[in-house]
């Protein structure tokens, strides 16, 4: 297996061929004001989950120096780049939009070896950051301020968009081109300077992403990026830098605990960060429902990048009168799904992202059972001759896993309430939409949500008391579109919301000014001139 289509459109990057054959391993490295940074004393290496004897990328662990310089370089370029007209700092996304585009393909099969994410799906990943930056591109010759009038005369008042600096951005792993676009491009766009800490799932394709960036004309110290991990890590590092003064923002795609500790360094610092965490995604199938659209729905939200989402479904809230049929429906077509290599077009899924992943997604099974609930579908890790029927992979080097499918479950069980990255989702019997929606909302979180139903009333209600950031009507979990306010409420997150027109707010604050032309001191709220005219008739003497 060559990755010559990498290669050729991405040909300064550097790789180096592996000693077992014909792969080649990408050479990713940190970017510090517009320089490569060489030599790190301590690498790591990013393994294809579908081969693990496939070194895809060898990336630099950075030290507490090499963030601290990243946050420096930004800095030292923050105010040219805020300076920097928005509609001319947009061109530089436009042509990003299209080398991306351009580069598509291969960026999609870069992301199916090095993540595990089936074909298909990383295209769309990839589209997703076209999109984005499309999208803002555009926004560039808007931006808008307002213009407000005054209760004053001869006054003039009006509202800027300002960046804010130097954002640090961490990204996590399941999405590694469209995530980041979700925070670099606007970031860029409002005028911030950007220190970027990708995933250790994922550096190869960070630094094609950077790649690209650079292509397309980012000038030097606009865009930073520090490989490592994270607790103890380069991303520690990044989030001891706010209380160090040299970050002014942070936007963070990862767990929730992870979330909470970030939100704490930046309360502190009185930052609002922009939390993106997890998720125990309620789809809801009513009685009603178009049943056959519901499964297809189901299917794609649970097993979908092999679950690994954080929109992807955790429990599939059923009515009982149509629970038999879901249940054997669900079963069948999860057991037919094509598990495999992630570059054969043929897989529905690909492996688990990384062992961790894996082993949570083991010990979920003892959960589950201990908790008092059913196996409907027993998944496993796939292992040498267990494999199953249609299976397009390698077992004996890739962590794959079969659909699990707990039965009998009930709010209250951990399984229920715990966000679980893999293939696996839940059962829950209800009796009408009073239940659904109660079981719906019956976890701490609140990112996705999704309902199944052909009735009017139903669909109003459940928009209105689903509490989630996104809720899908007739349709899955997952798949939300990049001008979409994308984020959750609860544990899924701190309200800030990426995507669109909202995700400016996270990336810019407001400036109010005021223009008096009058000539004289004008006290608002004392010296309304017309203050007669704006009271009722007769309320005057009422009150003397
Ligand atoms: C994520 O899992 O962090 O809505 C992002 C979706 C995708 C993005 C998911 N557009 O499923």
């Amino acid at each position: 297996m060559r990755f010559l289509s990498t290669r050729s459109s991405l040909c300064l990057m550097q790789t180096k061929p592996q000693a077992a054959g014909s792969l080649e391993t990408l050479l990713a490295y940190n970017f510090v004001g517009g320089r490569e940074l060489a030599g790190a004393s301590a690498t790591f290496s990013r393994r294809n989950p579908a081969n693990r004897e496939d070194i895809v990328t060898l990336a630099p662990e950075s030290t507490r120096e090499d963030v601290r310089a990243a946050c420096e370089a930004a800095r030292t370029a923050a105010e040219r780049w805020a300076r920097t007209p928005a509609p001319q700092r947009a061109l530089v996304l436009g042509r990003f939009a299209r080398l991306l585009s351009d580069a598509k393909e291969s960026l999609a099969r870069f992301v199916a070896r090095e993540m595990g994410k089936p074909l298909r799906e990383a295209r769309g990943s990839v589209q997703e950051a076209i999109d984005t930056a499309e999208f803002f591109q555009s926004e560039g010759r808007r931006l808008y301020g307002q213009t407000v009038p005054s209760e004053l005369p001869h006054k003039e008042l009006f509202t800027y968009r300002r960046s804010l600096g130097v954002v640090g951005l961490i990204t996590a792993g399941n999405f590694p081109i469209a995530v980041p676009s979700w925070k670099i491009v606007p970031a860029l766009l409002c005028g911030n300077t950007v220190v970027w800490k990708p995933s250790e799932d994922a550096p190869g394709c960070a630094t094609l992403f950077l790649e690209l960036l650079r292509r397309a004309g980012v000038p030097d110290g606009v865009v930073n990026v520090v490989h490592g991990g994270g607790s103890g890590g380069a991303g520690e590092f990044l989030i001891a830098a706010v209380e160090q003064g040299l970050v002014d923002k942070i936007s963070f795609t990862g767990s929730t605990a992870v979330g909470r500790k970030i939100g704490e360094v930046c309360g502190r610092a009185l930052q609002i960060p922009s939390l993106e965490l997890g998720g125990k995604n309620p789809l809801v199938i009513l009685a009603d429902a178009d049943l056959d659209l519901a499964i297809e729905g189901a299917v794609w939200a649970s097993f979908g990048t092999a679950g690994q989402r954080c929109t992807s479904a955790g429990n599939i809230i059923v009515d009982k009168r149509v629970m038999p049929v879901v249940r054997s429906e669900l079963a069948r077509r999860a057991q037919a799904l094509a598990i495999g290599d992630p570059l054969d077009e043929r897989s529905d899924y690909g492996p688990l992202i990384n062992e961790r992943f894996l082993e949570r997604w083991i010990l979920q099974r003892a959960t589950g059972i201990d908790d008092g609930a059913e196996l409907l579908l027993d998944g496993r890790r796939v292992s040498v001759g267990e494999e199953p029927r249609g299976f397009l992979g390698d077992a004996s080097r890739g962590l794959y896993a079969t659909p699990r499918i707990f039965d009998q479950v009930k709010m209250s069980m951990r399984i229920a309430q715990e966000e679980c990255f893999g293939p696996t989702v839940n059962l829950v019997e209800v009796d009408g939409p009073d239940e659904a929606l109660a079981a719906a909302n019956g976890t701490p979180y609140g990112l996705s949500s999704a309902v199944y139903t052909r009735d009017a009333r139903c669909m109003l209600r459940f928009k209105e008391e689903l509490r989630a950031g996104m809720t899908s009507i007739n349709n899955s979990t997952t798949g939300a579109e990049a001008h979409l306010p994308f984020g959750g409420n609860g544990w899924s997150g701190n309200g800030t919301r990426e995507s669109g027109i909202w995700v400016l707010d996270a990336y810019s604050r407001w400036q109010a000014v005021n223009v008096d032309l009058s000539g004289k001191l004008q006290k608002a709220q004392i010296d309304l001139e017309s203050k007669a005219a704006l009271e009722p008739l007769g309320f005057g003497a009422l009150v003397r």
